[in-house]
């Protein structure tokens, strides 16, 4: 072979092995079959040699270009095959790897507890109604009937956040601001957060979840009160269960009754029982037929109109709902507690 074309042949194949991507390959094209390659400059001098060398060194040319031609195919394809088998190593998934398994949240204990007796009175007909948790003092007690020198007014008990300003103490001053807003008939519950300047311990956290309800019409009665909170009891906590009206005093209210169930852990009997302590009674809300002077607050007149209260602690029916001894567990958002209620 000529000696030009030999020298060609093995710089090429040499330069061929050592292409890596589709630019190398294209370098190389360009630098053997491009216009100044040096394949093509062979191929255009030969028309200055001699007819007879013409003829055997073109043949040779040819016959090198057809080869450099399926090598360069050759390596490129090899290339390509590389780079699939690479990105299919890269992007390969281990089947039977573990998962990882995804926390799901579920729904706090009080909330649950909350939500169950909200649907409990909406099946009798109360609607919801919300009110702020910062109140003023007007809403919070003036119009409730408490009066100024009231111990609930104390420092010790309420959080004043400015002047004649509290975080509400119950949510019984939404009664007044529903009752100012509309007229009777009204049928309510409003569940809410309220606060007191308690130091929290196993009974007693300074914030916690009331439900207040309020039903106002003409001609309700006592028995209205009695029953509505009756079937509430036995709904939550079984048909049973023996639920006694006990008199009792709230300044917005009268008469009032604080009402109490069968205690649910020792069945009534009392003896030894540490929850009841020993009664075989536990307190479960505070109620009573609406005061006078709280219609005359909101411009009802209590000749015509009639209604009653009530107000539960929604912690502790949860607390005897999951027989849970501590209200603080409620509020400390432990995830070994709440884990237990999903
Ligand atoms: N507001 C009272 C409390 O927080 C509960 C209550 C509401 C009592 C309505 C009677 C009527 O203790």
């Amino acid at each position: 072979m000529d000696a030009d074309l030999l020298r060609i042949r093995d710089d090429a194949l040499l330069a061929l092995e050592s292409c890596q991507d589709e630019a190398n390959l294209e370098a190389f094209r360009v630098r053997v079959f491009g216009k100044k390659g040096e394949l093509t400059s062979v191929l255009r001098s030969l028309g200055s040699l001699p007819p007879e060398q013409r003829r055997v060194v073109g043949e040779q040319a040819n016959q090198l270009k057809e080869l450099l031609e399926s090598q360069l195919t050759a390596r490129r394809a090899r290339l390509q095959d590389e780079q699939r088998a690479q990105s299919v190593a890269a992007e390969r998934i281990d089947i039977t790897e573990p998962g990882v398994r995804r926390l799901r949240g579920s729904q706090h204990p009080l909330l649950q507890t909350l939500d169950e007796t909200i649907a409990i009175f909406t099946a009798m007909g109360f609607e919801v109604a919300r009110g702020p948790d910062i109140e003023d003092d007007y809403h919070n007690f003036a119009a409730l009937n408490i009066p100024a020198d009231h111990p609930a007014r104390e420092m010790q008990d309420t959080f004043f956040v400015g002047p004649e300003m509290v975080l509400r103490t119950h949510t019984s001053p939404v009664q007044i601001r529903v009752m100012e807003s509309r007229q009777p008939p009204i049928q309510i519950i409003v569940p809410g957060m309220v606060y007191r300047n308690d130091a929290p311990d196993q009974t007693h956290s300074p914030v916690f979840c009331q439900l207040e309800g309020l039903m106002v019409g003409k001609d309700i009665c006592f028995a209205h009160l009695k029953g509505v909170l009756t079937a509430f009891i036995h709904s939550m906590f079984g048909p049973d269960l023996p639920v006694r009206f006990r008199p009792s005093y709230f300044p917005f209210t009268e008469p009032s009754a604080e009402v109490d169930m069968g205690c649910p852990v020792c069945g009534g009997n009392g003896a030894g029982c540490t929850r009841c302590k020993g009664t075989g009674w536990v307190e479960i809300l505070g109620s009573g037929m609406v005061h006078p002077n709280v219609f005359r607050a909101v411009g009802y007149d209590p000749e015509v109109y009639s209604g009653f209260a009530f107000g539960m602690g929604i912690d502790r029916i949860a607390l005897r709902r999951y027989e849970v001894d501590d209200i603080r567990l409620f509020y400390e958002n432990d995830l070994r507690f709440l884990r237990q209620f999903s």
